[in-house]
């Protein structure tokens, strides 16, 4: 009996430093990073690959990959892309090479989106703060070639017609609607 209360302290203690740890992580990030560790609904990554249209030999990007569930979910359905995760932060980039380890076209890069190298990028995802993605076109408008396709979940580009507009489920805080460009 004694042992099955030790047992079962140890595992509270585990599980409430692990909880600690993650909470520290999420609030450093707050600080060190553009927007938090927020992926995007598991709901809506079949229709953000719909609307991403990819094809054999595109490159997919998501800048700020988080846990890399969007590249996985499109290396599955399209085995012949490449896929490219740029996280800056320690433990969803940690996550991302994880799950991804087995997958010899997705790269994880722990770097900055604002400073990485993005030319090679046909498809790119964005699920980020309005005001980040306004700061990033700039870059994927001076290193992506025309007819790059851009899908950002939920938040518009300021001054900048979409292609179109997929709404999903507005009753929802989030993956509301996926708001496609070409640049
Ligand atoms: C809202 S989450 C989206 C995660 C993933 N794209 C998804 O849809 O599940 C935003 C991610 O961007 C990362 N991020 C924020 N600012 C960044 C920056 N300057 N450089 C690289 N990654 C960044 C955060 O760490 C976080 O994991």
């Amino acid at each position: 009996m004694l042992f099955l209360y030790f047992v079962l302290l140890i595992t509270i203690c585990v599980f409430v430093v692990c909880f600690i740890f993650f909470v520290l992580v999420q609030l450093l990030a707050e600080f060190t990073t553009d927007a938090p560790f927020v992926p995007v609904p598991s709901k809506v990554e079949d229709d953000v690959i719909k609307a991403l249209e990819l094809n054999s030999n595109n490159t997919l990007y998501d800048l700020g990959c988080g846990d890399a569930r969007i590249l996985l979910r499109a290396v599955k359905k399209h085995p012949d892309i490449k896929a490219v995760g740029i996280e800056v932060a320690f433990l969803p980039y940690l996550l991302a090479k994880f799950y991804t380890r087995n997958y010899q076209n997705i790269v994880i890069k722990r770097e900055d989106i604002f400073k990485t190298d993005i030319s090679s990028a046909t498809h790119i995802f964005l699920y980020l703060y309005p005001a980040v993605i306004n700061r990033l076109i700039e870059n994927i408008r001076n290193q992506c070639k025309p007819s790059t396709r851009i899908v950002s979940c939920d938040f518009e580009l300021e001054n900048t017609t979409p292609d179109s507009i997929i709404e999903l489920d507005s009753s929802k805080p989030r993956g509301k609607r996926l708001c496609v460009y070409k640049i």
